[in-house]
């Protein structure tokens, strides 16, 4: 990919960057945070946050990446000049420790394909207290991080063509049958019902601004925005294209897939009689037990066709925050592909170990420090590991920061009516109508406004104990 070789066609773009956006951030993120934060209430929330601050923004980012043809460091100092470079230079710092605790998430995903397909698994007496023992195996967690961050060095060292289209084309539209699938299954079981009405029911007495932080958080991991993974796709993207469709389409996949992965995990949870705010071990708690329900032949089978669709949804999505660093590099430096690839997964994997030492392998990662949390009756000083760290600041703080500026950004610098001359090609009668009118409301006033309230709230209330609201 020595020059921008770009998608093959749109519907290549579509599912490389919904390949991007539904990852871990659905099936593993999103259930474990709405057990969390109430339930159905932060359901509602995240729904809000992802249509009147997600999407407008999606639009934005693929719109300065076509236009500058660059990564985001080298689209904002084309179109902003230095300083605003500095913006994409965050973005690519974000993708880089996203990643680093991504990748070890998603070895906890392949460690579970191998178990369950060829390993015992599912033999095992009892589940309780499954994900801490096996999170705490700091052994076997190491083997199965490094393959994954192999796997995805791999593919992106092949390009953008041949290898994030092709895997995402291919593999993109399984995910959506096995999880309809389990989902009719799991709802038939004693129990799922409550479930259901915790997910679908909401109760809004629930809602605190904790909730609300973490639901915008979630809409900016899930649909990979924030940190110009979507500056960088929307290079690739053909000027002949709608990119406001485009993101459409994308979003609409995305909040899907995380809707169903919450109707399939929560139902599950409560039917083994788990509590929903376990946090991070959530789905591997929830999961092993209904594979073993199913008998020893078909619960090998399909719980092993479910981590293995799990494993390929996390790695189109560790393609994309790799290939974000990596694009800049080979953009801004102009150093040699292979060579920038191989590095970064080195490094990366190596931030990454404290993280995989957060959960129970190593006390000092595991009670890191201690900072606020949203509680019913106020801020509340609590205990964080390592890795809350870095999702806090990187994905809860930094995304959402990095949304604040893209709006700042074409707001002020680059202009509405730049958005609007890009959008049009691909979308001839864009000027004057309603979707114009949205987008460019949503960037330059309710984008700016909410966004930077809730990243100063946010940052007061965690690190300082003062609640804003
Ligand atoms: N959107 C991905 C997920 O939901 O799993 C995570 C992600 C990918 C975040 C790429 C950011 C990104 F640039």
């Amino acid at each position: 990919m020595a020059s921008r070789s770009g998608f093959s066609s749109r519907i290549g773009f579509i599912a490389a960057a919904a390949g991007s956006a539904v990852g871990l951030g659905n099936i593993w993120r999103f259930p474990y945070e709405t057990g969390s934060n109430g339930g159905g209430a932060f359901l509602f929330i995240y729904l809000i946050c992802t249509l009147i601050i997600g999407f407008p923004l999606i639009v934005g980012e693929i719109a300065v990446g076509r236009r500058a043809q660059a990564n985001p460091y080298g689209s904002y100092n084309l179109l902003g000049g230095k300083r605003w470079a500095l913006v994409g230079l965050f973005g690519v710092l974000c993708g880089i420790m996203i990643l680093s605790f991504y990748n070890v998430v998603a070895g906890w995903a392949f460690g579970h394909f191998m178990s369950t397909a060829f390993g015992d698994l599912l033999n095992k007496p009892s589940f309780d207290g499954h994900f801490g023992e096996y999170a705490s195996t700091i052994g076997s967690n190491l083997l199965v991080s490094l393959a994954f961050m192999g796997l995805t060095a791999f593919i992106v060292m092949r390009g953008v063509q041949k290898g994030i289209e092709a895997a995402s084309k291919l593999l993109m539209p399984f995910l959506f049958v096995i999880l309809l699938g389990l989902i009719v299954y799991g709802l038939t079981l004693d129990g799922a019902m409550k479930g259901v009405e915790y997910y679908l029911v909401p109760d809004f007495s629930k809602i605190n601004l904790g909730t609300v932080f973490s639901a915008m958080g979630q809409a900016f991991f899930s649909l990979s925005l924030g940190m110009g993974a979507l500056i960088t796709y929307g290079s690739y993207f053909s000027k002949k294209d709608n990119i406001v469709t485009s993101a459409a389409i994308v979003t609409v996949v995305d909040v899907s897939v995380a809707f169903l992965a919450g109707l399939l995990i929560l139902p599950l949870v409560f039917s083994q009689g788990l509590e929903p705010g376990a946090g991070p071990g959530l789905v591997f708690e929830a999961l092993p037990g209904v594979f073993q329900s199913m008998g020893p032949m078909v619960g090998r089978v399909i719980g092993g066709l479910f981590f293995l669709l799990l494993c390929v949804a996390a790695l189109t999505s560790t393609v994309s925050l790799l290939e974000v660093p990596v694009a800049y590099l080979v953009d801004e430096r102009k150093w040699k592909r292979g060579p920038v690839v191989i590095g970064l997964a080195a490094l990366i994997f190596l931030v990454g170990l404290p993280t995989m030492y957060s959960f129970g392998g190593g006390d000092f990662f595991t009670n890191f420090l201690q900072y606020y949390n949203a509680g019913a009756n106020g801020p509340e000083l609590v205990d964080k590991s390592f890795y809350d760290i870095i999702d806090d600041i990187f994905s809860n703080i930094g995304l959402p920061l990095g949304g604040f500026l893209l709006s700042i950004f074409i707001a002020t610098k680059w202009k509405t009516s730049n958005l609007s001359d890009e959008i049009t090609s691909g979308f001839e009668n864009y000027k004057g109508s309603i979707a114009e009118k949205f987008i460019n409301l949503m960037i330059t006033v309710i984008c700016p406004l909410v966004l930077f309230l809730i990243v100063l709230s946010t940052i007061l209330l965690k690190f300082f104990g003062v609640a804003l609201i």
